[in-house]
């Protein structure tokens, strides 16, 4: 089996990029239909979002504007609860439907922070898009609109997901080997 190594820790292969591309073009699809004679802004949340954000884009067949946020949650492989935003907005949100990119939402801890963050600027609608989902892990009460895989608890790199920086160039997704 495709094995990798980062730093102390060993992956095995988990998910193929085929099924990645996949699952990512079934998300474009739905998207183009719901928003359908809207002009959405997609909010990017860097970093891990940025490779699954360019391949959904590509796919993405109606007028939206695209933007990027970063903030900082995760230390190694534990989630922190302290969520801090480092690059925020510049777009005017009010009164505009919001698609949030993200990697993947864990905890949901980092997404619900930002949607009670944005929501203070009246955006009409926000949809949230994510690669991956833990929904064991998941302890929030939004509704994610789009999901590409669910995935059991266990940490994840590859695709734009990282272990303590490193692992988010890997076309396909791993897991950890406990
Ligand atoms: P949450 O706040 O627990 O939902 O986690 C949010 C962020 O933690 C995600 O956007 C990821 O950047 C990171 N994260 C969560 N789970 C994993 C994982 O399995 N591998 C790599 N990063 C992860
Ligand atoms: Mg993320």
């Amino acid at each position: 089996m495709k094995t990798v190594k980062i730093k102390d820790k060993k992956f095995s292969i988990f998910i193929s990029s085929d099924k990645i591309q996949k699952s990512i073009d079934d998300i474009a699809q739905k998207i183009n239909n719901d928003v359908k004679g809207k002009t959405p802004l997609f909010v990017v949340v860097l970093n891990g979002a940025f490779m699954f954000a360019a391949e959904l884009l590509k796919e993405i067949n109606i007028n939206c504007e695209i933007s990027f946020v970063k903030f900082s949650s995760y230390k190694k492989t534990k989630s922190s609860l302290n969520v801090k935003k480092l690059i925020g907005l510049n777009e005017d949100i009010k009164g505009r439907t919001l698609i949030i990119v993200e990697d993947i939402v864990d905890s949901g801890i980092t997404m619900d922070n930002f949607i009670n963050d944005i929501k203070k600027y009246e955006p009409k609608d926000i949809k949230i898009a994510t690669l991956l989902y833990k929904p064991k892990a998941f302890t929030k009460n939004f509704k994610v609109d789009y999901v590409g895989i669910e995935i059991p608890n266990d940490f994840v790199v590859g695709h734009g997901l990282d272990y303590d920086g490193l692992g988010r160039n890997l076309t396909d997704i791993y897991k950890i080997i406990e």
